[in-house]
């Protein structure tokens, strides 16, 4: 009896044992899969941009969880393999190279990303194997049974982890709780990355010149807009440079703060910033701060869109359209002025005939009355040309035949320092011009050029037939397309700085000392060309030369020479 007793009280204890030793193994495993599951989250937000992290995190299940896994994605619409681990490196490379041709099993992550509800076999059966399109693949790597669970992400079903083993019955539905439980993390970080991708592409490749600085004005980061934009070289060395340095007006970056401290963001303020060349350009700057918990401004991002190339086109605008208006007032003036000359002129000439004037000091002062009126009557000729007033009689000419015509005068009129070339396109088309206003806008340009060659120079005076494209009415949106003749009057001399180029086609616009220009010769030139139907560009830096391109329209017709 008591041997009897004392059997069954060690086989309770004996099964006691075996009960404990099962709860500490369960512990064991659950701690363990905790521990995994923490691991695997580290990895995984570790590596945000790294795409090894993914093969690295699913290697912490092996073996103890799975003998191997495989981590399938969804991407624009098709499922995506994109990490598999196995417990034999050998059999890792060749799943890798299979996997690259073959469809997975029965497609099941496909369907457990389409449904969100995960799959446990838990006896992949011989039978079943056989009808796999490898199964010789499927016997080399074992697989006895496995578990697919989806990875869950805010914005639905990203993909679907595969744990596998070689053993039937190694998985049940405990561990398909715990896998979908591991799932969560990885398809939260997953989702990340993509956002991170994303986000990143966005402010690499944006258009716009993207950054992130600090109020005490180091640069953070920037996008190779921002390196193109202001002239650096690399990212690296924007980055090594005080933003204080960029802008032009050091009081401009104080205001810009004190806004983005005020209203947290700045839209939309227009900032002149030096580019690495000393060149500036105007922007665009929209900005939103990053405060910290006690409000203070600790990040600056933003962006910055060029408008240096709208800006010259307004200012373009602003310049023919002044011209327009000056063009109007002087126009009228100088009309009624010449009629006032042509009367004063005509009755001095009547004096003249009726009058023995007497002579002061050797000159007849009538002689020198006609004489000045008839200079104020030549000035109003020109400001009429500016103005567009004068009656033009264009003819169709070739532009070549007018410039070797005038050469021979303009020989006469180009002193010996300076060489005169022509350079003539054989093949140019006509163009309807009125030939004298076009030998005076001939004179005008080359007396400027050798105004602007004190000492020696070349003046080289060019033809060529132009195509003005829509790329052109881009930078001058007043150009009508089409084909056009180009006269250049090019010179070696003095040039010019912006501000005085800018101011070139005004009336009575002259650098010259008094006496010496009235400031008419290049506003004649515009108004002659204007009304022919061309346009008038200036290029010029200072001692780097001056060339004046006009363009006439082409008439059809095109003439051997
Ligand atoms: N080829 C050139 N090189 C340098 N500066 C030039 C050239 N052409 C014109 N300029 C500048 O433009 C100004 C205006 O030229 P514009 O021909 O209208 O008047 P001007 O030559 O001063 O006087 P004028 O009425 O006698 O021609 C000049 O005073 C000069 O400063
Ligand atoms: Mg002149």
């Amino acid at each position: 009896m008591v041997t009897a007793i004392l059997a069954v009280v060690a086989g309770v204890a004996a099964l006691g044992v075996v009960i404990l030793e099962r709860i500490r193994r369960q512990h064991v495993r659950d701690i363990t899969r905790a521990a995994v599951r923490t691991r695997i989250g580290h990895v995984l937000a570790e590596g945000l941009s790294a795409g090894e992290a993914v093969d690295d995190a699913l290697r912490l299940l092996l073996p103890d969880q799975a003998d191997w896994c495989v981590l399938h994605l969804a991407e624009a619409g098709r499922v995506r393999r994109v990490a598999v681990v196995h417990a034999d490196p050998q059999l890792e490379q060749s799943r890798r190279e299979t996997f690259e041709r073959l469809p997975f099993a029965m497609d099941v992550p496909a369907s457990v990303i389409r449904t969100g509800q995960p799959e446990l076999v838990a006896e992949f059966s011989p039978a079943l194997l056989e009808k796999q399109p490898d199964p010789d693949l499927f016997r080399r790597a074992g697989l006895g049974s496995f578990i697919c669970v989806p990875l869950k992400a805010r914005s639905g079903t990203v993909g679907a982890l595969t744990l596998a083993r070689r053993t039937p019955r190694s998985y049940d539905e405990k561990d398909l709780a715990w896998a979908q439980d591991l799932a969560y993390p990885i398809g939260l970080s997953i989702e990340n990355r993509r956002l991170f991708a994303e986000a990143r592409e966005l402010f690499e490749q944006s258009v716009s010149a993207n950054f992130v600085s600090t109020p005490e004005g180091a640069i953070l980061a920037c996008n190779q807009r921002f390196v193109s934009l202001l002239g650096f070289k690399s990212i690296p060395e924007a980055l090594t440079t005080p933003i204080s340095s960029l802008y032009d007006d050091p009081t401009a970056r104080d205001r810009l703060l004190r806004q983005l401290r005020e209203q947290k963001r700045v839209a939309g303020c227009e900032l002149a910033l030096c580019r690495r060349d000393g060149r500036v350009v105007t922007v665009l700057a929209d900005a939103v701060g990053e405060f910290d918990e006690a409000g203070v401004l600790v990040k600056k991002r933003g962006f910055l869109v060029d408008r240096t190339g709208q800006k010259d086109l307004e200012g373009r605008l602003r310049q023919s359209q002044r011209l327009e208006a000056v063009g109007q007032l002087a126009g009228g003036i100088a009309h009624d002025f010449n009629n006032l000359l042509t009367v004063i002129i005509g009755c001095a000439d009547l004096l003249k005939i009726e009058t023995v004037s007497p002579a002061v000091g050797g000159h007849d002062p009538l002689d020198e009355l006609i004489r000045a009126a008839k200079r104020a009557a030549s000035l109003t000729q020109q400001l009429l040309a500016f103005s567009r007033w004068q009656v033009l009689q264009p003819r169709l000419l070739q532009l070549n035949d007018s410039l070797r015509a005038v050469h021979s005068m303009l020989l006469r009129l180009v002193p010996p320092r300076v060489g005169l070339m022509l350079d003539l396109h054989p093949r140019i088309e006509h163009v309807m011009v009125d030939p004298g206003q076009l030998d005076q806008v001939i004179v005008n340009l080359v007396m400027n050029s050798v105004d602007a060659m004190p000492a020696a120079g070349t003046i080289t005076v060019s033809t060529a037939s132009v195509d003005l494209t829509p790329a052109d009415v881009e930078q001058y949106p007043y150009v009508v397309p089409g084909r056009y003749v180009a006269l250049t009057v090019k010179d070696t001399g003095a040039g010019m700085d912006e501000a005085t180029c800018a101011r070139v086609f005004e009336p009575f616009f002259t650098t010259k000392p008094v006496g010496k220009g009235t400031g008419l010769g290049l506003s004649t030139v515009y108004g002659i060309v204007k009304q022919s139907g061309g346009y008038v560009w200036i290029t010029s830096k200072p001692n780097m030369g001056t060339a004046v391109r006009i363009c006439l329209p082409a008439v059809a017709e095109t003439v051997q020479v």
